[in-house]
């Protein structure tokens, strides 16, 4: 049985993505459904990454778990950024403790052409994992996702994870037309992607361009923002809030909030009310406790998770979050804690 739509409509974490303050401040982790679950490890035994992210029983329940043991506001898509990729026929592999690895990186316009075009049928097995959730999850939202054109571009250019990104750099300052021709169908891609989890029933997306903040501003401006521009563009018609985030990305605040969202997700390396200066006035935030921060002593944590809330009543509204994922080793229970905190936080009187 679902809930009247309007519960959906009135959660606190859409209200709050709409901008729109109610009496506690949201809160959902990046990574929450993975890793520091042992529930999650379970279902994992023998099924590697990317054969979980296929199967919608496996993404319905992993996606499930965190919000059943954590009491958080929203759900996440279990999935991953290279999920569309390889279901267009990319030959990709997540490897264990490595991250996305691909088989043959693309160094010229013969290799872009190579990148099959994205259908929604090849996604299919996500939108029924995705109809499934939201008849489970009744009044709390579905969060969809997919990999920003830069950070699926470095992944595809490197062939893996790589801490320079020397290679996307040189493709992307040398040879323009591979690099427009690049960002062009990733672009596509994940326009595609949230497209298709959107309507089969996510009720908000976030592109994750994890790896922008390797950029100077003016190179974000130049080479990248155009791209996230036209994802957020051919999104906007489906009217969910739209979230922006990416890592080490203060210097590049300002020029991110202008691809046009709804939400911009900052790091832990900005406080939320220094964020608030950069971005526009009618942007609300997510963030931004430092993940390590949850291997502190409690008291430690408290402290700090305070002052993320302070920091972010200077911003239209704000949605709590880690300021990055949640590390594999975290404690589940620090995790339910903190979610218990936030929520008994009255923060609506305080102005
Ligand atoms: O947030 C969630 O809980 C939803 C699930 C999710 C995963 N990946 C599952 C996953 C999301 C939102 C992602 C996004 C993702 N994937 C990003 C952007 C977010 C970020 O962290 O900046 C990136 C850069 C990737 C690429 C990727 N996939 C990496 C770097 C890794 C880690 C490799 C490793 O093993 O250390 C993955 C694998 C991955 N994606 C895991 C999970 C749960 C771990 C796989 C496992 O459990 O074996």
């Amino acid at each position: 049985m679902t809930g009247p739509p309007s519960a959906l409509a009135e959660s606190a974490f859409l209200r709050a993505a709409r901008g729109l303050r109610g009496p506690h401040v949201p809160v959902w982790f990046m990574r929450q459904a993975g890793r520091s679950l042992p529930e999650y490890r379970a279902m994992r035994t023998g099924v590697a990454m990317l054969e979980a992210c296929s199967r919608p029983e496996l993404i319905v329940e992993i996606t499930m778990q965190p919000v059943r043991r954590l009491g958080v506001d929203a759900a996440i898509l279990f999935s991953d950024i290279v999920l569309p990729l390889k279901a267009m026929g990319v030959d990709l592999d997540i490897v264990p403790g490595v991250g996305p690895v691909i088989a043959t990186p693309i160094e010229d316009l013969a290799g872009v052409a190579r990148i099959p075009d994205f259908t929604a049928e090849s996604v299919g097995f996500v939108s029924e994992a995705v109809r499934g959730l939201t008849a489970e999850l009744k009044g709390t939202p579905l969060i969809g996702f997919a990999g920003a054109p830069y950070t699926l571009a470095s992944y595809l250019i490197e062939g893996g994870p790589s801490k320079d990104h020397a290679k996307t750099k040189a493709l992307m300052y040398g040879a323009p037309d591979v690099w427009d021709g690049l960002m062009q169908r990733l672009a596509a891609t994940a326009a595609g992607f949230l497209t298709a989890q959107v309507r089969a029933g996510a009720s908000a997306v976030q592109l994750f361009d994890s790896w922008a903040g390797g950029l100077s501003p003016a190179d974000y401006r130049d080479y990248v923002l155009p791209y996230t521009t036209r994802v957020f563009a051919e999104v906007a018609p489906l009217e969910v809030p739209r979230i922006h985030f990416g890592v080490a990305t203060g210097e590049l605040l300002a020029d991110m909030a202008a691809a046009g969202v709804e939400v911009m997700g900052v790091d832990w390396r900005v406080p939320l009310d220094r964020a608030v200066q950069r971005i526009r006035p009618a942007q609300a935030v997510q963030g931004n406790l430092d993940p390590a921060v949850l291997f502190a002593p409690w008291d430690v944590v408290q402290q700090k998770a305070v002052d993320v809330i302070a920091a972010g009543k200077r911003a239209r509204s704000h949605i709590f979050n880690l300021g990055h994922g949640v590390l594999p080793a975290t404690d589940p229970d620090v995790l339910a804690r903190l979610v218990d905190f936030i929520h008994s936080h009255e923060v609506a009187a305080a102005e």
